[in-house]
């Protein structure tokens, strides 16, 4: 069986070397914490005012200004900086805290569009930068998708009918 890892890897077209290149270098010491907050912002900015409702409707439950620090927060420590997320809420997990939403294909390609336009029109992140974070991020939403693929394995294959018997008609 393959690894999630592995998934990953196949569905987001990133290989682990290129996923965690976010690692030769420390980008929170390149860009500094204010970036990240600008990262952030402008990424929920885009989520929460996005015209499919199906996409905003995921992060209904979160107030953007909690989205916005949660983010942030693991950004800078998965980058290098102060570990202030696990400081305020313990080990990332993030298949277990993503387990309450539909991470689907879908959804991870339109938070992948909306965080490249994030990145795009924050300033003072160069391409190099961008092309690590973007791969970084690209590889974490598919292996997210794969962790809850996992908790219904049978995603995309109709669910057997309660009522069905032997006896039962097929029109
Ligand atoms: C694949 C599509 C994704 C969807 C639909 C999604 C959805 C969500 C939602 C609805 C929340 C709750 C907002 C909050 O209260 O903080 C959340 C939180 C979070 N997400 Fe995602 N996410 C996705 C991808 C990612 C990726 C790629 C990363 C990391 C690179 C990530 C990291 C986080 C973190 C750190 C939190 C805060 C968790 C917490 O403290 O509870 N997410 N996400």
């Amino acid at each position: 069986m393959q690894s999630l890892q592995q998934k990953a890897s196949e569905w987001s077209g990133v290989d682990q070397t290129d996923a965690f290149a976010i690692d030769e270098i420390n980008l929170f010491e390149k860009l500094g914490k204010q970036t990240f907050i600008n990262l952030s912002t402008h990424f929920y900015n885009r989520v929460y005012d996005d015209e499919q409702e199906w996409f905003r409707s995921i992060f209904a439950n979160s107030s953007k200004e909690d989205a916005i620090q949660n983010q942030y927060e693991f950004f800078i420590q998965r980058m290098g900086g102060p570990p202030l997320y696990s400081e305020r809420k313990g080990h990332p997990a993030l298949i277990g805290r993503h387990r309450p939403f539909p991470v689907t294909h879908e959804a991870a390609e339109r938070w992948l569009q909306h965080m490249q336009q994030a990145l795009d029109s924050t300033a003072d992140i160069d391409s190099d930068s961008k092309t690590k974070m973007m791969n970084f991020f690209r590889h974490t939403a598919f292996f997210l998708v794969a962790g809850n693929e996992m908790k219904n394995p049978n995603q995309g294959v109709p669910p057997p009918c309660k009522h069905a018997t032997s006896k039962t008609s097929t029109n």
